[in-house]
């Protein structure tokens, strides 16, 4: 719980509020409690620039090749950031176990949230593995369900964390130590690790 409690210190702390209920509380245990998720499974998340509005998102290739050349965006693709599950089953959760404790306890699922004022921010943040919506508060709603990730570290998962440029109101997810310390260095703040993906 602590690193939740400490995004949300951060955010809350911010130019642009966000808040969401805390989901689990084993985030820091290592054990395994779920079989491993087929990594070949997993999709390659790029990280999309929005320079006209100064935010970022993050989805696999494909949906920003149909979002530029369907709808027209002008997204400015920065890389692979990380892999993860598009779906439960994706993971291999049988269906009927999608709300158990064991499986809430091991993933999460993964929510872009989208204030509704001037600035079009844009966050990830966790929620249960049954697809609940987070609880948001200051105008912010769940936008868009991107994925799913572990909540623990397990299966050779590495901390998705992220990160808040507070002056642009733009935040960023990487899976990469060194690329977090890259831009923390250069001003922006953690907000900690919303769960746990594999590197690309
Ligand atoms: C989904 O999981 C959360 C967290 O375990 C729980 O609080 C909530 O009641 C569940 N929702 C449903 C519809 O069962």
């Amino acid at each position: 719980m602590h690193h939740l409690s400490r995004v949300l210190a951060v955010i809350l702390t911010a130019a642009t509020p966000v808040f969401c209920s805390p989901i689990s509380a084993s985030v820091h245990e290592t054990r395994q409690s779920i079989p491993c998720a087929d990594p070949a499974q997993s999709q390659e998340y790029i990280s999309g620039y929005n320079a006209a509005q100064t935010y970022h998102v993050f989805t696999p290739k494909w949906d920003f090749i149909n979002d530029m050349t369907t709808n027209g965006v002008n997204w400015i693709l920065q890389g692979p950031a990380f892999k993860t599950w598009r779906t439960l089953s994706d993971m291999g959760v049988d269906p009927s176990l999608t709300n158990s404790p064991t499986v809430n306890a091991a993933i999460v699922a993964l929510w872009q949230i989208t204030n509704n004022g001037a600035q079009n921010f844009r966050a990830l943040v966790a929620g249960p593995s049954n697809g609940t919506v987070p609880s948001l508060q200051f105008g912010y709603t769940a936008e868009l369900l991107r994925g799913y990730a572990y909540a623990v570290s397990i299966c050779g998962s590495v901390p998705l964390r992220g990160l808040l440029n507070q002056a642009k109101s733009d935040s960023y997810f990487t899976a990469s130590e060194l690329e977090w310390e890259g831009l923390v260095g250069e001003g922006w703040q953690d907000v900690g690790v919303i769960g746990y993906v594999l590197p690309v």
